[in-house]
């Protein structure tokens, strides 16, 4: 099977050009990608202990395989465009802090197999076309690209069995359950965009504040300040030791 980059990564491939045309922004990223993938690797590697059945096992641990493979190889691109470009302090051994952001953060215990099946299908179909869509804008460099094209192949398996694997647990309701998962991963790209915007917006009110409500107060300090007597002022005549009047 093919894999082909959405419409919307085609259309901002002059972007992903910029993005991947500088070797040490390429080097952190690969090396943030080997982060992703590790997380996501331990996460099916706990799934594989949920299903009872045994297939699902096996597939899950196959997967957890690939994805940490797939950490392995970024990481060693990542290590290697470091070495030679000379980005080593931008990225110093942050690429090994475990994550939390494999496979979108998802609970697998919290899941059923058909709810999983169905967000790993839309997740791995989702990473799939982002790879191939890197791997065509990485013409000036070939060693990356054979890196992206030699995962696309393990993605494109990942996307085939849990689409294959949700059609034999949930005959009936795999679209049902389709639909559910996208859902909830639209859901999630409101909050992660809602919590962005939020933020840019108590940036923009904190500024707004420092800019209009300070100045006033800096005006009667300096005020006050011009009110002060200069130099040196006589000290006041001592109070009674003996009375507070
Ligand atoms: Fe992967
Ligand atoms: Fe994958």
């Amino acid at each position: 099977m093919r894999v082909k980059p959405s419409t919307l990564d085609r259309l901002l491939k002059p972007l992903h050009r910029w993005i991947w045309a500088d070797a040490g922004r390429r080097a952190r990223k690969l090396l943030t990608f080997a982060e992703t993938e590790a997380d996501g690797g331990r996460d099916l590697a706990r799934a594989a202990e949920l299903p009872r059945d045994p297939l699902l096992r096996r597939l899950y641990l196959l997967h957890a395989q690939d994805e940490q493979r797939h950490a392995d190889l970024f990481a060693r691109r990542g290590r290697e465009l470091v070495a030679l470009h000379g980005a080593a302090p931008l990225v110093e051994a942050n690429w090994l802090a475990p994550g939390e952001r494999g496979l979108d953060d998802v609970r697998v215990e919290q899941h059923k197999d058909e709810a999983l099946l169905a967000f790993l299908h839309l997740s791995e179909s989702a990473a799939a076309g982002r790879f191939a869509a890197y791997a065509e804008v990485l013409e000036a460099d070939a060693r990356t690209r054979e890196v992206f094209s030699r995962i696309l192949k393990d993605e494109v398996f990942h996307m085939t069995y849990t689409r294959r694997q949700l059609a034999r647990l949930a005959p009936r309701d795999q679209g049902v359950r389709l639909w559910q998962a996208r859902a909830g991963r639209m859901f999630s790209a409101y909050l992660r965009i809602a919590v962005a915007l939020a933020s840019l917006f108590g940036q923009a009110l904190l500024t707004l504040q420092y800019f209009v409500l300070l100045p006033p107060f800096a005006a009667l300090a300096r005020r006050s300040t011009r009110r002060e007597t200069q130099g040196f002022v006589p000290a006041r005549a001592p109070t009674s030791m003996t009375s507070q009047y």
